[in-house]
């Protein structure tokens, strides 16, 4: 065994860092044979000291500012588990980079962001930058991906990359609940991040998909060119019909590559409900993978918590602490291309539609009227009445489309007189 310790300083003791610490302490001897070396914990930090953390830090040096634990002499690398894009978080990368010293984080944000640049850094300083907590907790996939994988050439990930917006789903499914009475609940589990927008509208999953595409595609991380849409609109009705006609509805992270081209998507999505994502329920995450050499492969576990992320934080420590100091991306960071982003308007596929309209004499032949100026053709249609308040669900599933098509006939259908609610559309993917 090596004899000189890895040493390392902890930023961030929330659920992750406290996590970490843990992990760190209970399989301090299992960690060392399998790392060649100790690993030990010098140095932590966060904002409060007086805060009980539920695990006794007396022993690690506490510093208040995150920023400085690069320049230590105790220190070999730094853990950023505080978060936020920029930041502290960001700061605290790139001292600890540019002072030649690795630098582990579980912040997805900040990589999505500033993933490029930060592996640039490390490259020059010749230290390694892991990240494997911020994609999917507990499921190794980026290791997987990286070097797995890495005799593949890949063109497809998709998954499911957001545990609590799954869970809301799997439970309107299961009790029948509303959007608003699942979000109320999920509000009180604390399951939501600090924003709700984060998980709501389908940033997270983004901020993952993001990270995937670079490791997968070696592309250049690419944000702003991703279609993001979150579970807002789902509504009980949608989940219902979705059963009926042999769906499941799932928040998925889509990512695709082919000539040069990307296209990055997260969005709910009808799909069969025999697949086998389609049966990842709750909080679980899930990711698929295509590739030339192996066909597809699928991921399954826990995306989040501390438990299971914490336990990547401490792989890519155990990484390190081995010696390993590759790319983060998995090539060199001037071979990482620069994509041509594919508009989510290029689609080509088939859609489900869901509109709530008076239930009055000419309303479909009006409805129809509009379909057909966009051309847009149709092969389901279902209607189910509400006799209390005289309106009724129209729901429609179309040939393949294009996206545009889609649009311009829910624009038509949205200006007719009946119609009570803007409508909806979900794309179903043959995956
Ligand atoms: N939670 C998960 O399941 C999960 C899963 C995957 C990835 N992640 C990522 O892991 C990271 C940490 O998440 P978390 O859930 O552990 O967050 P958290 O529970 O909110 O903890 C954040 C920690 O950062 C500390 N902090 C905040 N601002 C600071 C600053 N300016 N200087 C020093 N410390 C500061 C806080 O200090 P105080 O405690 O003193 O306030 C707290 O200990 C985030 O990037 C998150 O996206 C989390």
């Amino acid at each position: 065994m090596l004899s000189n310790p890895l040493r390392v300083a902890v930023a961030g003791l929330g659920n992750v860092g406290v996590g970490v610490v843990k992990i760190l302490e209970k399989h301090k001897e299992l960690i060392a044979d399998r790392a060649g070396r100790e690993i030990v914990i010098t140095t932590v930090c966060a904002r409060n000291k007086n805060v009980d953390r539920g695990i006794d830090l007396s022993s690690y040096e506490w510093v208040d500012d995150a920023t400085q634990l690069a320049d230590m002499d105790n220190v070999d690398i730094v853990i950023e588990l505080i978060g936020g894009e920029d930041g502290v978080a960001l700061m605290s990368a790139k001292n600890t980079l540019n002072n030649s010293k690795s630098f582990v984080t579980a912040n997805k944000a900040m990589i999505a962001h500033h993933g490029c640049e930060l592996a640039d850094m490390a490259q020059k300083n010749d230290v390694a930058l892991r990240f494997e907590a911020a994609v999917a907790g507990g499921i190794p996939i980026i290791k997987a991906i990286g070097e797995g994988l890495a005799a593949n050439e890949l063109n497809l990930v998709y998954g499911i990359m957001n545990g609590t917006t799954n869970y809301m789903l799997s439970q309107m499914e299961a009790r029948g609940l509303s959007y608003t009475d699942i979000l109320a609940e999920t509000e009180e589990l604390g399951y939501l991040e600090a924003d709700p927008a984060l998980d709501l509208d389908g940033i997270d999953a983004a901020h993952k998909l993001a990270i995937l595409s670079s490791v997968a595609f070696g592309t250049k991380t690419d944000f702003d060119n991703i279609h993001i849409e979150g579970i807002r609109n789902i509504e009980t009705v949608d989940i219902e019909y979705a059963k009926e006609l042999g769906y499941r509805i799932k928040l998925l992270g889509i990512t695709k590559y082919e000539d040069g081209n990307l296209s990055q998507r997260v969005h709910p999505v009808m799909i069969d409900r025999n697949l086998p994502i389609a049966g990842v329920m709750d909080g679980f995450n899930a990711i698929v993978v295509d590739g030339d050499f192996i066909d597809r492969t699928f991921y399954q576990g826990r995306g989040a918590g501390e438990g299971p992320t914490a336990s990547a934080v401490v792989a890519d420590i155990i990484d390190i602490a081995r010696g390993h100091k590759g790319p983060a991306f998995f090539k060199p960071t001037e071979k990482l291309v620069a994509a041509n982003p594919v508009s989510i308007n290029q689609r080509l596929g088939e859609y489900y539609i869901r509109l709530h309209v008076q239930d009055e004499a000419g309303v479909i032949a009006d409805i129809t009227a509009s379909l057909t100026l966009a051309n847009v053709s149709v092969k389901t249609m279902l209607q189910k009445g509400n006799e209390r308040d005289g309106t009724v669900y129209v729901i429609m599933l179309t040939h393949d489309i294009r996206e545009t098509a889609m649009k311009d006939a829910l624009n038509r259908i949205n200006e007719l007189p009946s119609v009570i609610e803007t409508p909806l559309s979900i794309r179903i993917e043959k995956l």
